[in-house]
């Protein structure tokens, strides 16, 4: 059983070793125990305080003690991207490889913006993988928002382990050296790449102090340490390519850290959904857990949003989500269960992706049950969709498009819808 501490935007600290944490200033002279004092900074020196990521480690050597990088294959990690499309698209789960196929080699990247590389846009993958990984990784062109749909990962860091599960979440932000083990064989899920700021936590507005994901529920790991001389392959994914060295020794070597930089997970089962109790309904943002603002306020980068389990109260309301068309660019996914606005085709492990202002909604079974139900409060149980709602136009990479999982008839979703409209007769 792992341990973790609790809080989103804490400064935490740590300490594998009671006494390595220096008291009272950064870097001493001379460090508890003959440790290396080195920082990461997760974001520039100046910004605005409560914008300021960083963490200070004390290891057993410093990360500066490695040899020259060398490029080596990213098989479905990135690629071309496809021209920009108006159309919908929907991709069933991607299939398990058969041979083995560990969490950085099974990642295929499905969509992703014009320019990943300036600091600003998401790429979304899905990981399928049925290997441990024996190597490191660690990414430099943003932080990972993890979501596995099928099977645990265990996730160890150079700030300590972290084990997750479908339903909950894990973010590994920019530079933390990680390394994923499958405790069921295999796993499958999704990530954001968020090329922009970090994922914070919204402003809560008039919802007051407390609701949604609060900040106690958000877990990072302690400090856990391996003083070992093992060769290890490290590989950067350095401006969309992959890279790697070779060290000497084993670089979970952080015996103690503080600091606001750092992986956390967060159990999805905890999200206080906030939902009518009267009439129609809110615009989904009211189900963002997570958000990473750009300078512009209230136009997010990217806003993770979830639709969790949940009561449906709503009086004389079509309660399922509704026909929209949306300025912001929404790629959805389904950890487990239905979906209540397809009634057939959007599975678990399936991603769509609805573009800016694409014309989507309910299909025609959902539009018939929805208009006919009876309205007595009913639970939606076994339901944990989710989506990456971003404001830059996403384009499937080639790949995407040329997978047999891809649903090519995706647009007959919204044949069949009848034509209701009364006005005509007299
Ligand atoms: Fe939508």
């Amino acid at each position: 059983m792992l341990s973790y501490q609790s809080g989103f935007g804490n400064e935490h600290a740590t300490e594998a070793v009671v006494g390595a944490l220096p008291v009272g200033q950064n870097t001493p002279q001379h460090v508890p125990f003959g440790l290396y004092a080195e920082q990461i900074s997760g974001t520039a020196f100046t910004v605005p305080r409560h914008r300021s990521r960083r963490v200070w480690l004390y290891r057993i050597r410093p990360s500066a003690m490695h040899g020259p990088y060398k490029r080596i294959s990213n098989g479905t990690l990135g690629g071309a991207l496809s021209d920009p499309s108006p159309n919908r698209f929907r991709w069933d789960p991607l299939i398990f490889p058969d041979k083995s196929t560990d969490f950085v080699a099974g990642i295929v990247t499905m969509l992703a913006n014009t320019d990943t590389t300036g600091g600003t846009g998401v790429s979304v993958h899905i990981y399928r993988a049925n290997a441990d990984m024996e190597r490191v990784f660690w990414n430099a062109d943003g932080e990972l928002l993890i979501v596995p749909q099928s099977g645990r990962l265990d996730i160890a860091t150079e700030l300590g382990a972290m084990e997750i599960a479908p339903g909950e979440i894990a973010v590994i932000p920019r530079g933390i050296r990680f390394r994923v083990a499958l405790p069921d064989g295999k796993s499958r899920g999704y990530i954001c790449e968020n090329h922009g700021q970090a994922l914070c936590l919204p402003n809560l507005g008039p919802i007051g102090a407390n609701g949604l994901a609060n900040p106690r529920d958000f877990l990072f790991p302690v400090a856990r340490f391996e003083d070992s001389d093992c060769e290890t392959e490290l590989v950067q994914k350095y401006m969309g390519s992959l890279w790697a060295t070779t060290l000497k020794h084993c670089p979970f070597d952080v015996v103690a850290w503080h600091g606001n930089l750092a992986p956390y997970k967060y159990d999805l089962a905890r999200f206080m959904a906030i939902g009518t109790v009267g009439v129609d309904h809110p615009d989904p943002s009211i189900f963002t857990v997570l958000t990473a603002p750009t300078d512009t306020d209230g136009v997010a980068n990217v806003d993770f949003v979830i639709f969790p389990p949940r009561w449906m109260v709503a009086e004389h309301t079509f309660r399922p989500p509704w026909f929209h068309r949306n300025i912001m660019n929404e790629c959805m996914g389904l950890v487990h269960g239905a979906y209540d606005a397809k009634a057939a085709g959007f599975i678990p492990g399936g991603l769509s992706l609805h573009g800016m202002l694409s014309a989507h909604g309910p299909d025609a079974p959902t539009v018939a049950r929805a208009i006919e139900a009876e309205l007595a409060p009913t639970k939606l149980t076994d339901t944990l969709a989710f989506m990456f709602e971003t404001r830059q136009v996403l384009h499937p990479t080639q790949h995407a498009l040329t997978i047999p999982e891809r649903q090519t008839d995706y647009d007959s979703t919204w044949d069949g819808l009848p034509k209701m409209f009364t006005g005509n007769t007299p």
